[in-house]
């Protein structure tokens, strides 16, 4: 066990947990921030996205010792009110059917529009691709994507 200090959305932490603990559930389970989901475990879903320095990963791939003094952003820290584009958009589009994988969905299109303001459709799609929605909400996601980058 080690003391790893970590940055997450405004608030800093120091959870006494096994260096090689995925990210992941220090997020969820020393932080109490549930809006990250565990999909696969394996980074293949993309459930679990948020930000590293403003890039999306998976953290459930990531050991938290590799995330020392890194700023971390997850779902609940997108914005202050819950308004960013992305949820606006995705509330006026009613995209989530039952919702689980909505907040990678939200946090990788995010970082897509940060490096890729006004991505084409083959942007998003391509953007996209690595996040699975097993409710098949991919078009309403692409149109939201889209709606938020006008
Ligand atoms: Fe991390 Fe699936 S839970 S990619």
């Amino acid at each position: 066990m080690a003391k790893i200090k970590i940055q997450i959305n405004s608030s800093t932490y120091q959870p006494d947990v096994d260096p090689e603990m995925p990210l992941l559930w220090v997020i969820r389970d020393f932080v109490g921030l549930t809006g990250t989901k565990y999909g696969c475990g394996i980074g293949q879903c993309g459930a679990c996205t948020v930000h590293l320095d403003g890039h999306a990963v998976r953290s459930c791939t990531i050991p938290v010792s590799a995330v020392r003094n890194q700023k971390i952003t997850t779902i609940e820290g997108l914005s202050t009110d819950g308004n960013h584009p992305l949820q606006v958009a995705w509330k006026e589009r009613d995209v989530p059917q039952c919702g689980y994988c909505q907040a990678g969905q939200i946090m990788n299109a995010a970082a897509l529009l940060m490096q890729n303001p006004q991505p084409s459709d083959a942007d998003i799609t391509i953007g996209m691709s690595g996040n699975l929605c097993r409710c098949g909400t991919y078009q309403r996601i692409h149109q939201a994507i889209k709606q938020a980058s006008l």
